[in-house]
This record gives structure tokens, sequence and C-alpha cells, in this order.
């Protein structure tokens, strides 16, 4: 039978959002306004949106660190009511559930500080047990907030297993080329592409720096503008913007849903501009996250 499950090794954290007509400066107080928590962590987006885009029999499985407290259970109610496989996601009680703290400015841009408390706890160990969940996957999704040693061992593993890698670079930071070699896709921001790189560039000219990074494919998420990858832009879809937080982990989900029903690239990532679109609509990570429904009504109603 075809693969379809997509697995997510990643943070699980708990957002405090707090909204304000611009974002404070060092030093400075802001009388801000409205303030929500709302279920974050860049590796639990990503499954949570994968879980809510998949159609069919594909299965959405996340391998993470929580403590014992409230907060994960929040996350785990949260993620499983999306429809996300949580069993790999381990309790510790010796650290608190990851939290972030976001602010919100009227434009909808964000400036995110994360404490990862139990996040930081999954160590390279305990990697080989999820071998058998890569097995019969389509599609692996990492991202940084979790040590390197597990995301680099955890992509070897899915390698092995025959899943497609897909490494989501951020929080930005330099990357050994061992890492970016065990990618089939890296998918950086324009901040990231330049931490990766070491300088800015044009994106054709920084796809083909990352390339001869090691990877072997690579989607420049461009905002707004959509992404660039094989030397071709595709477009992104015009919004009125609430919140921007966690677009660039819907479209990661986006695009491994869609790979996982083997689309082909372009198509692919016009599903995932879309979803990411249709993100930043609404405030907050998993609560922005759009439906299946609604990505495919508004791919086939609009041209971007
Ligand atoms: O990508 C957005 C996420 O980054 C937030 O949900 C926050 O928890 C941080 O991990």
């Amino acid at each position: 039978m075809a693969r379809r499950d997509i697995v997510v090794l990643g943070s699980l954290n708990m957002d405090f959002i707090a909204r304000a007509e611009h974002l404070p400066a060092p030093g400075e107080t802001v009388l801000g306004g409205g303030f929500q928590m709302v279920a974050g962590g860049k590796g639990a987006n990503q499954a949570n949106a994968a879980a809510r885009l998949v159609a069919g029999p594909g299965v959405v499985r996340l391998a993470g660190r929580v403590g014992n407290d409230a907060f994960a259970a929040h996350l785990r109610a949260s993620l499983g009511a999306a429809g996300v496989d949580t069993a790999a996601v381990v309790a510790t009680g010796e650290a608190p559930t990851g939290i972030a703290m976001i602010w919100l400015d009227a434009a909808g841009q964000n400036s995110i500080l994360v404490a990862p408390g139990a996040n930081l706890l999954f160590d390279v160990e305990s990697v080989e047990a999820l071998r058998p969940l890569y097995r019969g996957a389509a599609c692996a999704l990492f991202q940084l907030e979790t040590p390197l040693a597990v995301v680099r061992r955890a992509m070897a593993i899915a390698r092995e297993e025959g899943a497609v890698t897909i490494l989501d670079p951020a929080p930005a930071q330099e990357l050994p080329r061992e890492v970016l070699e065990l990618a089939d896709w890296v998918t950086p921001n324009e901040t990231e592409a330049r931490m990766l790189a070491g300088r800015e560039l044009e994106p054709a000219a920084m796809e083909a720096a990352l390339l001869a990074m090691g990877a072997r494919g690579v989607v420049l998420k461009l905002g707004a503008a959509g992404c660039f990858s094989g030397g071709v832009f595709s477009p992104g879809f015009a919004v009125d913007v609430v919140d921007t937080t966690a677009a660039g982990d819907t479209f990661n989900a986006g695009f491994a849903v869609a790979l996982a029903e083997h689309r082909n690239t372009a198509d692919a990532l016009r599903f995932a501009n879309a979803a990411a679109a249709l993100s930043v609509t609404k405030l907050g990570a998993q609560t922005s996250a759009p439906s299946r429904a609604e990505v495919d009504a508004y791919c086939s109603f609009l041209v971007p």
C-alpha cells in the first residue's frame, strides 16, 4: 500500500500572546491590548496543521517532550482533537512544558521568545525507538526547537526507512553539512536562508548555495510573496493579515501533505502557499490552521 503517513519530530509550547499597536523596543514599556494562551511550538504546529489538511487514510504522528503539568495536558488534548497521534510525546518531571512569549503588532507581525523547557530534554538515545514510526511514513518533518543531535539522528533514520525528509531550519541557526545532506527538502525563510548561507543572496543564487551545501531540494519561503524552488517563483495569495505566527509551520504541513499524496512539486507548493495564506487570517498558532475543505476551496476559486 502507498505510504501516506506523516511523522513530525519537534517542539510543543504553550504560546502566551499579547497584542499592541507596536512591539516594545529595549527598555520601553508598551500598554498593550488583548492576551490569549494558544497551543503552539513549531513541531506541534506542523503536526496539527498536517492533521487538519490530511484527506484519506494518512495518519499524522508527533514525537516530542513535555513536562508533567497542565500545559502538557492542554497541548495533548488539542492535538488529539485535531487528529494527531501523540503516543510518542513523552512527559518528564525534570522540566516544565515549553512556553513562548509572542508579541503581536497591529500589522500582524510578531516577535517570539521561547523558553524551551522539556523540549531540550529529548535525548538522542531515545530516537532509535522511533524507527517503526518512520517505516511506513511518506514524509518526516523536522525543525530546530529540539536538540540538533536528536534532529540529525531522526533524519538519518527517516531517510533509512524511506520517508521524504523536510527540514524547517527554524529558529535560524548555522547547520553542519551532515544535517543538510539528510534533507530531501530544506525550507528556510529569508532570515534562516541568510543564516545558513552566511550571506544575502538573490533567490536563484541562494537556492544554488543551499544545494551546494548538501540539501537535495530547497524551498525558499518568501512570506506574502510566496516561495521559490527549482528556479521558479510560486506566488503567494493576497489576504488580510491578522497574525503571521506559524504561517511557516502551516506551509510545511501543507507541502508535506501534498507530497504524501504524490502531487508534483509545483502543485504541492501552491497548496502550501494557500494553506499558509489562510493561516495568517486568524489569530494564534494552532488556532489558525485551516481545514482541508477550506484550502481546497481556496485553491480552486483563486488564482494567485
Ligand atoms: O512557529 C511559531 C511557533 O514558534 C510558535 O507557536 C512558538 O511556540 C514558537 O515555537
